[in-house]
């Protein structure tokens, strides 16, 4: 039962329904496939594929598409498209809709060089029109609902996220995400959420969903109730918590919350290492355990000696080893543990 004003057991984007508004965002390098079977256990109201290139999508790139496999059960899906070229984004975004995909959103937040060289990701925040004739393109070539995804601004001098928020209404976008960061900030110092709930005064009849610094459903909560957002996008926090949603949720509608041990980390871990292992290559595998075995033990003491050994074991079975076998403990206090994780992340 619905307690909770900000809890949207049918949430609305266009003719789309979808089962909450608590989603989950796209993380470039983490939320490929297996990563999405980890959070499709727990039924958050949408989540995204990790951002591609509108180029490579219309050259036919295999490697794009392999990006963008998914399965029944990670249905409400997104797929992000990233580029600034308005010629092309329709037949980007169409391609997105014939995957299956229910969403296509537009990355305008990518901090990296080598993405806003050609002014795109976080580069369009410098072009505010050129968002909204790419937007408009989207919208007029496909079915499904168009999102975008921005920034407050590209740095502090030129906050820009109303006027955005503003143009990708008129554009035809269902909904807008904000980070409440810049650019420049790139993923350091707090978000501020006085750009979401700007954003929120400033949309009639846009969507907006708030992103930044929602590591737990307490935070989730502060931001409802901080900006009045339609909905809350959580990403790092995802990370090692396939569960953030269902932590919401029961918080949101007053349930008590699901205690869960460093044997239910263990277990969650060992999982996501079997959907793996079926997904991609043993080296891959070894690779890619290094940061998530990281996310999912950070809360239990010896991590450090933990993740020492899992970063120089280079095969799949030596990585089962030490998941199943590890002595690990409850901590009460490893903040330091914890902060080297975190930069290891992202
Ligand atoms: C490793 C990593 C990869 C990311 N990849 C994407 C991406 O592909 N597309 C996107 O729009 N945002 C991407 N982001 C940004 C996040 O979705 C989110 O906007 C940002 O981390 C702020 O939210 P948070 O403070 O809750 O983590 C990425 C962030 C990180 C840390």
């Amino acid at each position: 039962m619905n307690k909770h004003p900000f809890l949207k057991p049918a949430f609305q984007l266009g003719h789309t329904t979808l089962p909450n508004n608590i989603f989950y965002a796209p993380l470039a390098g983490c939320s490929d496939f297996p990563f999405r079977q980890m959070s499709a256990l727990y039924k958050p109201g949408l989540m995204y594929c990790e951002m591609v290139k509108m180029d490579a999508l219309i050259r036919h790139d295999q490697h794009t598409f392999h990006m963008l496999d998914y399965a029944p059960s990670m249905h409400p899906i997104g797929g992000q498209i990233c580029g600034s070229k308005p010629n092309i984004a329709g037949q980007a975004a169409k391609i997105i809709e014939e995957l299956g995909f229910d969403v296509v959103d537009l990355n305008c937040g990518c901090p990296v060089d080598k993405v806003t060289k050609d002014g795109s990701g976080s580069g369009m925040m410098k072009t505010p029109e050129l968002i909204g004739d790419v937007i408009a393109n989207m919208v007029a070539a496909v079915n499904i609902p168009v999102t975008v995804k921005i920034r407050a601004g590209w740095d502090e001098n030129s906050i820009n996220a109303v006027q955005i928020t503003r143009i990708a209404e008129q554009a035809g976008a269902k909904a807008i995400c904000i980070h409440g960061r810049t650019r420049q900030q790139a993923y350091k110092g707090p978000a501020n959420w006085d750009y979401i709930r700007d954003c929120k005064q400033a949309a009639t009849t846009i969507k907006v969903i708030g992103n930044g610094d929602v590591f737990d459903a307490a935070a989730a909560e502060r931001m409802f109730s901080y900006t009045q957002c339609d909905a809350v996008l959580v990403s790092r926090g995802t990370m090692g918590q396939p569960w953030v949603v269902e932590d919401i949720i029961r918080l949101l509608t007053g349930e008590d919350p699901v205690i869960r041990t460093i044997e239910d980390h263990r277990q969650a871990l060992l999982q996501h290492f079997l959907f793996t292992c079926k997904y991609h290559l043993p080296h891959r595998v070894a690779v890619d355990m290094r940061r998530v075995g990281c996310w999912y033990l950070k809360k239990s003491a010896g991590t450090r000696a933990f993740r020492e050994l899992i970063s120089k074991a280079n095969n799949p079975d030596m990585i089962l080893d030490l998941i199943k076998n590890f002595p690990l403990e409850e901590a009460s206090t490893i903040l330091e543990e914890e902060v080297v994780c975190q930069e290891e992340c992202g």
